[in-house]
């Protein structure tokens, strides 16, 4: 939980050091930014949030030159105000919307391409992801079945008429790509991880349009075989 204080005749007085972090090592690709290079020895930190004692402030600083979360503290002081003063006040009893979490997809190709690189490298990389060294996701949405970033197509019950869904099967993207990467996120993470799991498209034998992709719909009406095997899929 984040909590704040409320110093209302303060300034910010200098900043002390830095961190034990480790800093962003910034690589250019000529675009409008720098992204961090993690690799096999190397990949920027974080150090675990710690809420500041009272009278001293923490300042989390993103560059576009490179500083990612970079952080400094510092105290406030108490003094006369003045009315060049710019007064910030944060009102911690009005709370609105709750946020959940942040994360990413676990689609095929984004396990394809992180499982495909060295043990050292992959494990910096998933720590700066989930860890709390990392930027903690801890939501992660999961295709159902094949996506548009998928080597090939497939859903989970692709013979067609399997109404009692005798066929209904996860494929080896699930077994040997997304589900272990999902533990391995799991077992990174300080927190519970939720997943958010959504089909692309119902098998396209259920669909009016009889294909993965254009337009087409459920067949039939709601309460009809092809809607409760397609409710039964999602349970499954
Ligand atoms: C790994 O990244 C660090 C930091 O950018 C860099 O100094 C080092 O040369 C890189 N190692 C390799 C093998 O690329
Ligand atoms: C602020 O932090 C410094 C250094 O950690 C500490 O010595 C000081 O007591 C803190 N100030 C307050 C008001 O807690
Ligand atoms: C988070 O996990 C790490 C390693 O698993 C552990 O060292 C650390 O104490 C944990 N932190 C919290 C706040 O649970």
């Amino acid at each position: 939980m984040w909590s704040w204080f409320l110093p209302i005749l303060g300034v910010l007085v200098l900043a002390r050091g830095s961190s034990g972090g480790r800093l962003c090592a910034p690589l250019n690709f000529g675009q409008s930014s720098v992204v961090c290079q993690c690799n096999a020895t190397y990949c920027d930190t974080l150090d675990p949030i710690v809420v500041p004692s009272v009278g001293n402030f923490s300042v989390y600083e993103t560059s576009q030159s490179g500083k990612r979360l970079q952080v400094t503290s510092g105290t406030f002081t108490k003094r006369q105000p003045s009315p060049m003063d710019l007064v910030l006040t944060l009102n911690d009893k009005k709370k609105f919307q709750t946020i959940k979490g942040f994360g990413g997809a676990v689609t095929d190709s984004a396990a394809l391409n992180i499982l495909s690189l060295s043990d050292e490298t992959k494990e910096n990389l998933l720590r700066s992801y989930f860890s709390e060294e990392g930027i903690g996701y801890n939501i992660l949405r999961v295709p159902m079945g094949s996506c548009d970033f998928s080597t090939r197509i497939y859903t989970y019950l692709d013979t067609e008429g399997d109404f009692s869904m005798k066929t209904f099967s996860l494929q080896v993207e699930d077994t040997k790509l997304k589900i272990p990467l999902i533990q391995k996120a799991k077992e990174l993470s300080n927190r519970s991880i939720s997943l958010f799991a959504s089909p692309w498209t119902s098998p396209p034998w259920m669909k009016t349009n009889g294909a993965i992709t254009g337009k087409g719909t459920l067949k039939g009406k709601p309460g009809d075989q092809y809607h409760k095997t397609w409710a039964n899929y999602f349970i499954r």
